[in-house]
């Protein structure tokens, strides 16, 4: 087994950092955003997840802080819309580094779908969106307290948008949705098929 501290990775045999593809795949944060102006803003997040059921809680991390978190800063709203094989160029489209007064629906040619309880908007061509209040922006810091210049948001879940047709006997068929997720480098996957393993009793 090959072992090493963060800071002494062996460059000469990983000259880039393994760990985004170690944890991997990670589901994909498709975050809309808006300012206080009314400037709309949307970009993916790899560093995000749910957290928790019910009610659901929603995060993500920005490394630095981007336009996502200074929005929400403003006007504490997000929708995650879902990122499927289908928007997979689109969702990379809204990653550029763009100026805040760019909106990413208009660069990545995506129509807007107004939000039933919050004011940012969702990804009309994605099939599931859940519209989210901010519950906290959490500055991350290292094991020793020194502040990192991370960003994590936290959001209830309080609005879910779901594609009927993606309604199969009662339960949500994600392998129909074919989310993408992020593995490291610039590679992805797509899930299209799953198993099934039920809990101990
Ligand atoms: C698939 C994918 C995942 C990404 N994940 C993150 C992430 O977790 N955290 C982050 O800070 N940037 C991430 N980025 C980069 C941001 O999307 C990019 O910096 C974007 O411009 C941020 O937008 P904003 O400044 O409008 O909020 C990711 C990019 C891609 C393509």
């Amino acid at each position: 087994m090959l072992f090493y501290e963060p800071a002494a990775r062996p460059r000469d045999l990983l000259p880039h950092d393994p760990l985004k593809a170690v944890i991997a795949p990670r589901p994909i944060g498709w975050v809309s955003t808006i300012s206080a102006a009314g400037v709309v803003n949307l970009a993916p997040y790899s560093f995000f997840n749910q957290f928790c059921t019910s009610p659901a809680i929603l995060g993500f991390s920005s490394e630095g802080r981007k336009d996502s978190i200074r929005n929400l800063e403003e006007v504490g709203e997000f929708v995650w819309s879902a990122p499927t094989y289908d928007l997979k160029d689109a969702m990379n489209a809204t990653s550029a580094s763009v100026a805040p007064e760019v909106d990413e629906f208009d660069l990545a040619g995506l129509e807007k779908a107004a939000s039933r309880l919050v004011r940012p908007p969702r990804v009309a061509a994605s099939p599931a969106a859940l519209e989210c209040r901010l519950v906290e922006i959490v500055q991350l810091k290292r094991a020793n307290g020194a502040p990192l210049d991370a960003f994590l948001a936290l959001g209830e879940v309080v609005g879910v948008h779901l594609d009927p047709r993606l309604i199969r006997a009662g339960r949500f068929d994600t392998a129909a949705l074919r989310p993408i997720a992020r593995c490291g480098y610039h590679d992805y996957a797509v899930v299209e098929a799953l198993f099934e393993m039920k809990r101990p009793a």
